[in-house]
């Protein structure tokens, strides 16, 4: 005789919602939706001009009058934000990356015709040196020290140009000590009060951001690793430590990254702070995905979607990912 349901599990049945979609649906408890997303672009110089990064199919440098089609179809889409980065011209990168500070370089001239174009749409800047460093270190360079204080001040002095061009939010992607307080009494002085930060509060010493120097050219560049200011990838509480003082000195949003390998450390932030908190699904994930998917060893689409709902789950507010127009159209169906 077959035993009853109740005899196995006294009658308990996780079962019994999962068994239609619209029981499923009931019982779902995360959504992802196009409000999520935040769309990291690149650019390059030049006109009508697109260029195919090997490491990252599907993702394209534009020069800036593309870049501001990206926009609006990012717009058109119902992405709120989207964030830039820059390929600079190797002529204009020094050791101190003199070139941010330049009010007409790549990323500002980018900001102000997205402006004037897409003026719905939130744009995101990000204020650390390495695309304008010939080391391709995120601050300055002297006797093979990154040094913190002159770093900051440089950053602070990027960003309020930043703002100045039109950048809605400053995501300062160095990890200097004291860099929030800095840039945010620098813009606050400026006349930049409602320029927001969003801090890279806990970014790793990650091996994931390959493709991304390849995407800004910094990889032949960099002189030895990142690891005297960015965050061991072994450590919760360091993270934690970070986040605590970004918001100390002002951040208004707080980020993780990289992304899935580092869901525990997106779950603690949100725990912890309960403060808007992002997370950046970075370039060596997007490759890993797009690689096995380009194999047919994994459903690409059904991928990029699991993992962008996993960091909702994990308790994120929003998510960078190359993936946000793609992932843009299926919300949209
Ligand atoms: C550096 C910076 C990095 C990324 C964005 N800005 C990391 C790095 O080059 O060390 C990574 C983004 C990605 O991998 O998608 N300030």
């Amino acid at each position: 005789m077959a035993r009853s349901v109740d005899e196995i599990t006294g009658s308990k049945r996780l079962r019994r919602m999962r068994k239609a979609d619209w029981s499923r649906r009931l019982v779902r408890e995360t959504e992802l939706t196009v409000n999520d997303l935040i769309w990291p672009i690149f650019l390059i110089e030049g006109e009508n001009r697109v260029e195919d990064i090997a490491a990252m199919p599907g993702v394209q440098r534009l020069s800036v009058d593309r870049a501001v089609k990206a926009a609006e179809e990012a717009a058109s889409l119902g992405i709120p934000a989207i964030a830039t980065f820059p390929n600079v011209a190797m002529e204009k990168r020094d050791t101190t990356g003199s070139h941010a500070l330049d009010d007409d370089n790549l990323i500002n001239r980018a900001t102000r015709a997205i402006k004037a174009a897409v003026p719905e749409i939130g744009i995101i800047t990000d204020a650390a040196l390495d695309p304008f460093t010939d080391h391709g270190h995120d601050g300055i360079l002297r006797d093979g020290i990154i040094v913190n204080d002159e770093s900051v001040a440089q950053i602070a002095r990027a960003a309020v140009g930043q703002a100045a061009a039109g950048a809605d939010i400053v995501a300062p992607s160095d990890m200097m000590d004291g860099r929030i307080g800095a840039i945010r009494d620098a813009l606050d002085e400026a006349g930049f009060q409602d320029v927001a930060l969003m801090s890279y509060a806990t970014k790793f010493a990650s091996a994931c951001y390959g493709p991304y120097r390849e995407a800004i050219g910094t990889s032949g560049l960099l002189k030895g690793d990142k690891k005297t200011y960015y965050i061991d990838p072994a450590n919760t509480e360091e993270a934690l430590r970070e986040t605590e003082a970004d918001l100390a000195e002002g951040a208004d949003m707080v980020m993780v990254k990289p992304g899935l390998p580092y869901l525990d450390i997106c779950h603690r932030v949100k725990e912890n702070f309960q403060v808007p908190t992002y997370v950046y699904q970075v370039s060596g994930e997007y490759a890993m995905i797009e690689a096995a998917a380009a194999n047919g060893w994994i459903d690409g689409e059904r991928i990029m979607m699991e993992s962008l709902l996993a960091f909702k789950r994990a308790g994120c507010d929003g998510i960078l990912t190359y993936f946000a127009p793609r992932a843009a159209r299926l919300l949209r169906g």
